[in-house]
């Protein structure tokens, strides 16, 4: 062999590895997140023997396989909500009455009042939703592997893996939620508080339980320094209440709803909605004051 088809040689080599490198990207989500099976195990394990020791016993591995039996090997734009039955039977858990909390638009929020089930437990802090939360995943037709340079969107397909997924997981949230009910959502969304289509919208609305929910508290949260853009009883908030009511609810909603305006207040205590102080000298300006004038008067 001349020392060209040793160059040659190397030149078709390297031409290989970057294009094996590089894959093509199909679709337009990301593909799937590195380790998915050492996160899906980890957050199983930390949820029932840190975050909520009272599930009882569950099986990890167990889990993970029926979370992966779900859509692996399959094309990415035919699972159905149905493929994680067997995920969803073994995550199962009683969500405590009077926990549950939905939510559009305001996860971090939502995250901070719930506070890892300690106050409340959203969808994100049952079992379900603590595996998958803020993870991504498919498979691909005809491979035994996870599919890791993309994976399709909703607006590409809606029988995705992951829009499967959280369709069943938020109907079997709402189907296990009882006694009070909170709903919040976001008064500075620009297309306004409560969004249809939405998980809560359609899949979660539809299937609280009347015998089981006794009532449902409405909180719209604005942006501390955002706009007051929806209300209760005000435009996409008046939708939703239309609809609670015509199916009998009883509900009550509150603007900025004090105990949840207080821990946004964490983040801006010098604003003038966050200032009790600006109060209490108020208060004991006038207590100084008043007697003061009644003497002057008289
Ligand atoms: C947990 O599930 C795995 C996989 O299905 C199984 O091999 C194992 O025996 C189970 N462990 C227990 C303690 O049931
Ligand atoms: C899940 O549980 C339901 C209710 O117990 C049962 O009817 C169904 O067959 C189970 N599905 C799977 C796949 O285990
Ligand atoms: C509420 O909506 C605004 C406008 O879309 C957004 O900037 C803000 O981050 C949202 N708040 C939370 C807590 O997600
Ligand atoms: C809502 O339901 C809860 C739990 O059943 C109850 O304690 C509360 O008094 C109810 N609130 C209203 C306003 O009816
Ligand atoms: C709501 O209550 C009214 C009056 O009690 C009744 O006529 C109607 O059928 C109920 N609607 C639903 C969805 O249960």
């Amino acid at each position: 062999m001349n020392n060209f088809h040793i160059l040659l040689g190397s030149f078709f080599f390297i031409s290989v590895v970057q294009l094996e490198e590089a894959p093509e990207r199909r679709w337009n989500g990301k593909g799937t997140t590195p380790n998915l099976q050492s996160i899906v195990l980890g957050r199983c394990y930390d949820y029932i023997e840190t975050v909520n020791p009272l599930v009882g016993k569950k099986n990890c591995s167990e889990i993970w396989e029926a979370f992966l039996k779900a859509f692996v090997g399959k094309d990415p734009c035919t699972v159905l909500p149905e493929h994680y039955e067997l995920f969803i039977n073994l995550t199962l858990h009683d969500i405590p009455a009077s926990k549950s909390l939905f939510w559009e638009n305001n996860k971090q929020l939502v995250h901070r009042y719930s506070d890892k089930t300690s106050r409340y437990m959203p969808l994100g802090d049952t079992l379900a939703g603590w595996i998958a939360d803020n993870l991504d995943w498919c498979g691909a037709l005809g491979n035994p592997g996870l599919e890791d340079s993309s994976c399709p969107t909703t607006a590409e397909c809606e029988n995705n893996p992951q829009e499967a997924f959280w369709r069943i997981a938020s109907v079997t949230y709402a189907k296990h939620s009882s006694g009070e009910i909170k709903i919040m959502l976001n008064g500075s969304t620009p297309g306004g508080a409560f969004p249809v289509p939405s998980f809560l919208a359609d899949y979660e609305i539809p299937n609280f339980q009347r015998g089981q929910v006794s009532n449902i508290s409405i909180l719209v949260m604005d942006e501390m320094d955002g706009p007051d853009i929806d209300s209760c009883g005000k435009n996409s908030i008046a939708v939703l209440e239309g609809i609670l009511a015509s199916r009998n609810f009883s509900f009550k909603c509150y603007d900025n709803y004090r105990p949840v305006r207080l821990l946004q207040c964490v983040d801006f205590p010098d604003n003038p909605e966050c200032s009790t102080g600006n109060l209490g000298s108020a208060h004991l300006w006038i207590s100084i004051m008043l007697p003061l004038l009644a003497v002057i008067v008289h």
